[in-house]
This record gives structure tokens, sequence and C-alpha cells, in this order.
């Protein structure tokens, strides 16, 4: 099995966090590969779309090793190797899944040193896994800031709203001048008909994976803080597992040779 590490992009509020909890139910539910998935987004809304507690963020934890390092009671030498054992330690686990959130970034001074071993000590720790979840903030600052360095497929989602695909061609104009090798699509989200899809393909140069239905189910969830580990078959979490089907997620097998596009399933 090939590692491979996948972020869901977008403006706010186009669905990013939906589609990564249904997907990461689907990840539960098939079985077939060890899935690590990680809330990007600050203000946190994965853990409880999918009914997972934060058992320490990695940004608490980058203020504890650094509260640490300043009574000494960590010796910088061993630093490494700690912050990869903290970090197993701070995963969420579930089944084939493990969870993690990387919470709010607290002011806590430039500690280098500390930001580059951690960001290390998340890519060995993706290594382990066949694939890797990001469901990362709004905008295009983390895929800036390169927060997880090598994203190798990059979903960007948006609604039907000219907003929502100017940001999302807005973040892969970054990702692509900071990551050459990765690969970036489009997903459509709360659609009214195919024909409106269409529509927005046309109108972006983005290459359009396929489109999900508004789906009064995925809002039902949301309003009533269900987790989507136990979300029925509905149209949106069809659309998503026939989505990401294309894709070889699921299996963990490598990224399939040649275009993908909406309209061939
Ligand atoms: N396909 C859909 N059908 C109906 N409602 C949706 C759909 N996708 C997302 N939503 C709703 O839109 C809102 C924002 O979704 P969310 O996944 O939190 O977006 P983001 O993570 O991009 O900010 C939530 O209330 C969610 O229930
Ligand atoms: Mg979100």
């Amino acid at each position: 099995m090939s590692h491979r590490v996948i972020a869901i992009a977008g403006k706010g509020g186009v669905g990013k966090t939906s589609i990564s909890a249904i997907l990461a139910g689907e990840l539960v539910k098939q079985g077939r590969c060890k899935a690590l998935i990680v809330d990007a987004d600050p203000s946190g809304g994965l853990g409880m779309a999918l009914g997972l507690s934060v058992r320490r963020s990695i940004n608490q934890l980058r203020v504890d090793t650094i509260q640490e390092i300043k009574k000494k009671t960590i010796d910088d030498r061993d630093l490494s190797k700690q912050l990869d054992f903290i970090l197993m330690d701070a995963l969420n686990e579930k089944a084939n899944l493990a969870f993690i959130a990387v919470g709010r970034p607290e002011e806590v001074g430039c500690y280098c040193s500390v930001n580059n071993l951690l960001r290390e000590a998340i890519e060995t720790l993706s290594i382990k896994f066949d694939v890797t979840v990001i469901d990362a903030e709004a905008g295009v600052e983390q895929i800036n800031r390169k927060v997880v360095g090598s994203v190798d497929h990059l979903f960007l989602v948006a609604d039907s709203s000219v907003k929502a695909i100017t940001v999302a061609e807005s973040i892969d104009t970054v990702f692509s001048r900071i990551n050459r090798s990765g690969r970036t699509d489009l997903i459509l989200n709360r659609i009214e008909s195919p024909e409106q899809a269409d529509a927005i393909a046309t109108r972006t140069h983005l290459n359009v994976l396929g489109w999900i239905p508004e789906d009064s189910t995925i809002r039902k969830y949301d309003l009533e803080e269900r987790s989507f580990f136990d979300l029925p078959a509905c149209p949106a979490a069809n659309a998503v597992i026939a989505i990401v089907e294309k894709t070889g997620i699921l299996t963990g097998i490598g990224l399939q040779a040649g275009p993908m596009t909406a309209n061939d399933t």
C-alpha cells in the first residue's frame, strides 16, 4: 500500500468538515486501510462531527513542550524522540482510524525548533498510515504555510457561489506553486441539479471530480450534533463515496492514472 496525504480545503462553510466526516465514516465502514484524520481547523468542528474528543491538540502539545523546555524537564537533545511519543499518545483511536486536532495557535514566542520538529513528527506519524485526511482551515493560509509538508491530493470544495469558486481557484494557484507534484480536484457541494454542476464546471479551469447534492440529512446531523459515524446512506454520503472511490483512497491504493472526471461513474 502506498501512503497518501489528502487535504480538503476551500472557503468557510462550503462543506469541508461534512465531507471529511463522511469520508472518515466510510474508511471505518470499509476497514481496508489505516487512516489518520487531522482536524486542522482551529475552530475544531471535525471532532464534533465524528463524536471524537480531542485528547490533546497539537498546539497544546506545542505549548506544553515549550514550558517543559523552559523548566528543563525535557532535554533539548531528546526532543525529537519525545515529540514522536507525545504525538502518538495524543491520538484518539477508533477501529482503523486515528484522530488528532491541530487546535488553536497560542502565542508562545517563536520556538522554531519545536515547530519544525513537530511538523517533522506529524510527517513521520502520517507515514505510519495508508492515508492521511486533513480537514484544512478555511482559505489559503494553511496551504501557504505548508502546515503539512507533502499533500499528494488536494480536494478543493466549493458550493455554487462565485466567491467559493474564486477561493478554490486561489488556493489551487498557491498549492501548485509550492507543491508541483500534488494533484488538485474540485468537488462541488450543495448542488441542486446536474445542470447547475455542469454550468459551474464551464466557468472554472479546475477539474470537477464530482458533485454532492443538497441533503437535509447532513443539515440534520449537524444541527442535532450526531456523529457522522452513524450517518445512514443518503444522497450526499453516496455522492462523497462515489467521488472518493474514483481516487482509490478508500482502499489505500495509489492514484489512478489519467484524468478523473465528474461524469464517469
Ligand atoms: N450537502 C449538504 N447538504 C446540506 N447541508 C450541507 C451539505 N454540506 C454541508 N452542509 C451544511 O453546511 C454547513 C457548513 O458545512 P461544514 O461542513 O461545516 O463546512 P466547512 O467545514 O467548509 O466550514 C453545515 O451546517 C452543514 O450541515
Ligand atoms: Mg469546517
